[in-house]
């Protein structure tokens, strides 16, 4: 046996990652010094190097970046994904297909092009993605109307509400691991759901049964959760029908918010009453609505129940509905919830709020929750909720669906498929 002094340091042995391609495995690695780090998502589009790879028949593009990750970090990763039984698949330096919004209020400016694929943080899990739901709010960004919160900055892919398979998990985390299907809401300050990978915050990520449809799951987080927010929160109906049955009104009950709210209202033992358009009557009587209100009658226009019912609570989903028309309709503590508050509604708040009025008007902005993100996906689990599907898209052709959504005339959800 040799003496200590003799042997070897043990060879470091470099740690490989392969292609989404799976033709071939990456080039040599050029090693970064010690301490530098890469930057978020990739490197600068001057770092890459384009490769044709011939496998059987077909070819496939793939992109390579010189630089890769320092050794120790390689290593940590490949340890983690070890740990699952999975080969590393994704780098960050790959690329992916994603929707760029390149400057605000131009919708010609955002075209199907390509993105780093991001890298998950320590709380985060990397998601490629199987199904992803337009909201108003999405476009709405674009076109500056809410700034200066929102964007940060461009180009940005927009997009929050998404459904995929776990690809890689950050360090931190321990409920989820690679192949999980999952339903999540990305974060409104970056977005990335109109791509072929997102990154999720675990916090907002919940596991997807069997039972629901990637298209069917990427509905729900901000539609779903605005309805139940409204619902539970604001207008105090208990899900499980255990409060008092309360008069509710739901404008635009054919939309995506609208189409939940008139599904949970009727779990919560509520009287429903809706307004859509004529074309969508049978649609929302079908959810369970007990009246229906065709919105461009007059009777619609003044949101009048045929019945002569009172409101307690209106979940307000369309827009441009004054104050006044609301008002005579309400219960003598009536409260119009607002999703869509504009200033005169925020005037009106102030004004009712001040003046100690039992009727109020309540805006309403969504904080979304993990564990009622939770709670509806085991409703449509149960077959107690449903996600109504206007139309889907393919990722390549996502203007039509952005389109479509400023449009505002979808029954359901739209969805995108990359
Ligand atoms: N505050 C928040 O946190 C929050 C969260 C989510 C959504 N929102 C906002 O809520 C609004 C609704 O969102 P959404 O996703 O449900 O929109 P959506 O799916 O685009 O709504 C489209 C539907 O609304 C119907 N509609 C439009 N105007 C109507 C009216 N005056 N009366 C009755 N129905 C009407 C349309 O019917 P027709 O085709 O027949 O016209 C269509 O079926 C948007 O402005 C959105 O930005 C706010």
């Amino acid at each position: 046996m040799a003496p200590e002094s003799e042997k070897k340091p043990a060879e470091k042995k470099p740690v490989r990652r392969e292609s989404t391609a799976g033709a071939e495995k990456a080039p040599a690695e050029k090693k970064l010094k010690a301490g530098k780090k890469l930057p978020k998502g990739g490197t600068a589009a001057g770092d890459k190097k384009k490769k044709r790879v011939k496998k059987s028949t077909e070819t496939y593009k793939i992109y390579i970046f010189e630089e890769l990750k320092p050794e120790a970090e390689l290593a940590l990763e490949a340890s983690r994904l070890a740990r699952y039984n999975k080969k590393p698949t994704i780098t960050s330096r790959e690329i992916q297909t994603a929707v760029r919004l390149v400057l605000p209020g131009e919708l010609a400016k955002h075209a199907v092009s390509e993105a780093p694929i991001p890298t998950p943080g320590k709380d985060e899990v990397l998601l490629k993605l199987e199904a992803t739901s337009l909201n108003p709010v999405d476009w709405k960004i674009q076109k500056g109307m809410v700034r200066p919160f929102l964007p940060r900055r461009f180009p940005c892919i927009p997009a929050t509400d998404v459904a995929g398979v776990v690809q890689e998990v950050g360090p931190g985390i321990k409920n989820f691991k690679p192949g999980d299907e999952v339903v999540a809401v990305l974060n409104h300050l970056n977005g990335g759901g109109l791509a072929e990978y997102a990154v999720a915050k675990e916090s907002l990520t919940v596991p997807r049964p069997p039972e629901l449809s990637a298209a069917e799951g990427a509905g729900l987080p901000v539609a779903g959760l605005t309805a139940h927010m409204a619902l539970t929160r604001s207008a105090g109906v208990k899900l499980d029908g255990s409060g008092p049955r309360k008069n509710i009104l739901i404008t635009a009950a054919s939309g995506g918010v609208g189409h939940y709210a008139v599904q949970l209202a009727k779990l919560g033992n509520t009287h429903v009453t809706a307004t859509c358009g004529a074309r969508n009557v049978d649609f929302v009587k079908s959810l369970g609505a007990d009246e229906v209100l065709d919105y461009k009658t007059p009777e619609g226009a003044a949101l009048k129940s045929p019945s002569g019912q009172k409101y307690d609570s209106v979940v307000h989903c369309a827009t441009g509905i004054p104050w006044a028309v609301f008002e005579p309709n309400l219960s003598a503590e009536g409260k119009v919830i607002d999703i869509t508050p504009g200033p005169s509604a925020i005037w009106t708040f102030a004004v009712k709020k001040l003046t100690l009025s039992k009727k109020q008007l309540v805006p309403l902005l969504l904080i979304p929750k993990k564990e009622n993100l939770d709670y509806l996906v085991k409703l449509v689990k149960g077959g107690k909720l449903k996600t109504v599907i206007d139309s889907k898209h393919p990722l390549s052709r996502a203007e039509e669906a952005w389109a479509k959504s400023i449009d505002g005339h979808a029954t359901g959800k739209i969805i995108v498929e990359p």
